[in-house]
């Protein structure tokens, strides 16, 4: 993967012509005045990106964060996800208008099909084509009516996107996909790229687990900052747009940091983290489903 340190911005433009940033506040586990807290802070330190999802249960603490905020809703990108309990046409366009209700908004930046498969389907069961195929109608109809500007899909291997583009008109702007150094996601990226599809990184500290690692910490040493911030420019150096999570104050401010102008991993840097590759996943994977 080419590392693009100069031409490092905040923000991309996806194949829908949207801008979308390139840092995101992750909200999965946080509910509560935590999330709320969260996104206040958030905001503060910059962030114009949130990333929920309706199984994360905290859609409407998101939104009365925002409202308090009082950042204007044009100058915030907010992406939600139709999970695998809501998978099919009816169930899709229902759990689209209930999240925009909970999140106070007439519309989503990104809508995403949360997972491949379906709840309650056997995960080889070739049903799981069929309801993501019609979830994606009701993704494809909502972007046409502007509810959503932007749609795409999460945890979508190659198989799952190449019969996606087979029998689709519109092609998702972004997977969401788990990808940091010790799970690169190479293949992946390099076939969503040849797409037009944007790669977005969830998980991007490996949920925590790769902030003690021997590398990573070197490379903090080496450039006086922190693990977290040196897993995130790599994640933004490769060209991946990072949505780490967190509900404390001085962590969300570290991690927006990263956009400090003097602070860029050099080639071997990069290198030296993509060689720790070794596919390991800490959330959930979706080799398998059908
Ligand atoms: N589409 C999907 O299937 C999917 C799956 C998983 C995640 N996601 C999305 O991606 C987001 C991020 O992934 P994730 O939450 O799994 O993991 P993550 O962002 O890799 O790691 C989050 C963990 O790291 C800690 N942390 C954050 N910044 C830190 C820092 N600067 N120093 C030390 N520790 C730090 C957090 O603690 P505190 O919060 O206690 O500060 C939390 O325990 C999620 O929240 C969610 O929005 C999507």
């Amino acid at each position: 993967m080419a590392s693009e340190c100069a031409a490092l911005t905040s923000s991309v433009t996806l194949n829908t012509g949207f801008e979308m940033p390139v840092l995101g506040l992750g909200t999965y586990k946080a509910k509560g005045v935590d999330v709320r807290n969260a996104v206040k802070w958030a905001i503060e330190a910059g962030y114009r990106h949130i990333d929920t999802a309706s199984i994360y249960r905290n859609e409407e603490d998101i939104a009365e964060a925002i409202r308090d905020s009082r950042v204007a809703r044009e100058s915030l990108f907010i992406t939600s996800k139709v999970s695998p309990y809501q998978q099919g046409y009816e169930k899709a366009r229902k759990a689209l208008q209930e999240s925009l209700t909970r999140l106070g908004t007439d519309y989503l930046d990104l809508y995403l099909v949360h997972w491949p498969g379906a709840s309650s389907v056997p995960v080889t069961s070739e049903r799981n084509v069929h309801l993501r195929h019609e979830t994606w109608r009701a993704m494809e109809e909502a972007f046409r009516e502007g509810r959503c500007r932007s749609i795409g899909v999460s945890n979508f291997l190659r198989t799952h996107l190449e019969e996606l583009l087979s029998a689709s008109s519109v092609v998702p702007a972004v997977n969401q996909i788990e990808v940091h150094p010790y799970l690169t996601q190479e293949g992946l990226r390099e076939f969503c790229a040849s797409k037009g599809i944007r790669v977005e990184a969830y998980s991007p500290l490996g949920c925590g687990e790769l902030l003690s690692d021997a590398t990573v910490v070197r490379l903090a040493h080496k450039f006086g900052r922190t693990p977290a911030q040196v897993l995130l420019r790599w994640g933004l150096q490769t060209n991946l747009i990072v949505i780490p999570k967190s509900v404390t104050k001085e962590r969300i401010e570290e991690n927006a940091r990263v956009f400090d102008f003097d602070f860029e991993l050099e080639g071997e840097d990069v290198a030296s983290l993509l060689a720790l590759n070794k596919n390991e996943r800490f959330c959930w994977s979706p080799e398998g489903v059908r």
